[in-house]
């Protein structure tokens, strides 16, 4: 690999050399519905891309060929399910995940970024729905063989300001598979869950990221987009860019 830098990478703002350091990393993006976390997910892949780094992208639940197929029923509005069901779809597709792409992109050298991951099912299916930690723990540390990100980057806003975020996005815009079916996860089971679930889900986030700070980045995702971007280059550049 050459030193040289392609110019793209410096025009977003990163002195690109230090993202280098990101190979073989594990990183997770989280957050509530709203906290705008996709976007900078997308810049971090074009920087990092731009910059040398080679990537592989996944997202949660889905990924894979059956991952996909999970994602489907979990979307479907007629799947009836119990929490505890709904929890191990979540685990299900995320088993399959770690085996066939994160785990191999890792050994490789990628960059592996994950949109959600276990963090995800202690917030929604945890706090939001009312299992316990342990059972998520216990089942997590089988589905995923105990592999733990590198950093979880958890976008927060509060939740009216999340609200107002999704509500403004127009139904059917955000993937392309669900938005041929005009629908998105938001948009059916999600939505249709009450402003106490919202509000478990959001404290989860934030008390996830303090019990355990060394491997939590929390990122106040209210700001602009160009803000949430510099807030999320310090955090990777002061703990994974090598000290001088
Ligand atoms: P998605 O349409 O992919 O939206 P987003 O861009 O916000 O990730 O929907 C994912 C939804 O699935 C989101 O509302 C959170 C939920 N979810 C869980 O409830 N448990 C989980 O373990 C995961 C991974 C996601």
């Amino acid at each position: 690999m050459t030193d040289a830098l392609p110019t793209a990478s410096k025009s977003n703002g990163a002195d690109a050399a230090w993202l280098r350091t990101l190979a073989s990393k594990f990183l997770v993006f989280e957050g509530p519905d709203g906290s705008g976390k996709s976007t900078q997910l997308k810049r971090l892949i074009e920087t990092c891309a731009a910059a040398g780094v080679e990537i592989t992208t996944v997202r949660e639940p889905g990924g894979t060929s059956v991952g996909e197929q999970i994602r489907s029923v979990l979307l479907d509005p007629s799947s009836t399910m119990t929490l505890r069901c709904e929890m191990m779809l979540y685990m299900a597709s995320r088993a399959q995940l770690v085996e066939e792409i994160v785990r191999p992109a890792l050994a490789k050298g990628h960059l592996v970024i994950a949109d959600r991951f276990l963090t995800s099912t202690f917030a929604y299916q945890g706090a939001g729905g009312g299992l316990s930690a342990e059972d998520i723990r216990d089942v997590g540390r089988v589905a995923t063989q105990g592999i733990r990100p590198d950093l979880i980057l958890i976008y927060y806003v509060d939740v009216d300001t999340a609200t107002a975020r999704t509500r403004g996005v127009p139904q059917g815009k955000k993937k392309s598979s669900e938005a041929l079916r005009g629908v998105t996860l938001f948009d059916d089971r999600i939505e249709q869950r009450s402003d106490d679930f919202r509000r478990r889900v959001h404290e989860s986030y934030l008390a996830q990221a303090k019990a355990d700070p060394a491997h939590h980045a929390l990122i106040d995702a209210k700001a602009s987009a160009e803000q949430v971007w510099s807030l999320t280059l310090n955090e990777l550049r002061s703990r994974f860019a090598p000290k001088a």
